[in-house]
């Protein structure tokens, strides 16, 4: 009797790891960058990575209620710019919730202020007029090089700026996104929490067309951080890296709480990292579309990467997911940042 091939057949198919297609930049000529955040105790760690890397210019932080309430998330991305010696960068305020439907937060995981307990001094600079995306066009509109978008919360600020200011596409490099999953979700089975808390605005830009990585659950998920980390932190100089221990210790004292693991994803500092270091995060070719609906599969990202599917429908692969990433040089990364912030 001959043994049927396809008993034991997977139900995820892996895809084949591919080339990536971001850009990506160098010391020489750093990547202008504009990151779209709601911090958030892993934003906060992304924020110190986008001021640190030398090969990347941070033009600009918009903020978008999602981990806490916007004004929160703004006035979080100002002070720690303002801790990480980041004066210069500009910070405007984006939607408090998504494009329908009331806002999803996440106060559970990152505290109700979205930074845990910790408090940090005020910022000095003051906020800019008019919104995120006027700022982004601003920004957009004023680099000589087109710029990379790296949204790390919902995607209602990218998805006003590509419905508004359609003309400003050539103008964008990249969006390097932090969210979704191929496999399962965290907010829900279905679906992870970012493209969750907008699944309208997901849609919107993973059909826009733009070049895209999606830096999802199935590669922030080695993107970890543990106790032995956190004593790293801890003991760094500079307030910088004692803040990014406090928010670990936040972070693990909530997961225990919760009776989950004592690591912490930091998902998304890998979105800005894939930006600056050009194979830290392995990436394949698939389609992603999202689930818009209010179903049990809201906000999933539907990726397909069989070439024979995509073929046989006359369909293109719309954007690189990341999919692997060596866990200790992410560490490293984000230890030799933190050295370099007061
Ligand atoms: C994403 O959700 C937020 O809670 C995090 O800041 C990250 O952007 C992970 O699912
Ligand atoms: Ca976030």
């Amino acid at each position: 009797m001959s043994a049927d091939p396809r008993i034991g057949w997977p139900t995820f198919y892996a895809a084949k790891l591919s080339p990536r297609r971001s850009p990506v930049g160098t010391a020489a000529k750093p990547l202008p960058i504009i990151l779209d955040t709601d911090p958030g105790l892993d934003d906060a760690l992304a924020i110190a990575v986008a001021v640190a890397r030398p090969e990347l210019k941070l033009l600009g932080v918009t903020s978008v209620g999602g981990n806490a309430d916007v004004h929160h998330c703004t006035d979080n991305a100002r002070r720690l710019l303002h801790l990480y010696g980041a004066d210069d960068v500009p910070v405007a305020e984006g939607a408090a919730g998504p494009l329908s439907g009331p806002l999803e937060r996440a106060t559970e995981i990152h505290g109700e202020s979205g930074l845990g307990a910790t408090k940090l001094a005020e910022a000095t600079r003051p906020l800019e007029p008019g919104g995120a995306v006027a700022l982004m066009v601003r920004l957009i509109e004023a680099s000589p090089e087109p710029v990379a978008l790296v949204p790390v919360g919902p995607l209602t600020n990218i998805a006003m700026l590509l419905r508004g200011f359609p003309h400003l596409a050539p103008k964008i490099a990249e969006i390097c996104l932090m969210g979704g999953s191929v496999g399962e979700g965290n907010a829900t089975a279905s679906a992870e929490f970012n493209i969750y808390a907008d699944p309208v605005a997901a849609e919107i830009v993973f059909a826009s067309g733009l070049p895209i990585t999606m830096i999802g659950l199935d590669v922030t998920h080695h993107a970890t951080l543990g106790a032995d980390d956190l004593a790293t932190f801890a003991a760094l100089p500079g307030a910088s890296a004692k803040v990014a221990a406090e928010l670990l210790a936040f972070a693990f004292a909530r997961a225990k709480e919760w009776g989950q693991h004592e690591w912490m994803a930091i998902h998304d500092a890998v979105a800005v990292l894939h930006l600056a270091i050009p194979d830290l995060v392995g990436v394949a070719r698939y389609r992603v579309v999202v689930d818009g609906t209010n179903g049990p599969a809201r906000g999933r990202t539907i990726g397909d990467a069989s070439d024979y599917r995509l073929k046989r429908d006359r369909l293109e692969a719309n954007c690189d997911v990341g999919l692997t990433i060596d866990r200790e040089r992410f560490v490293q990364l984000l230890v030799d940042a933190y050295r370099t912030l007061p």
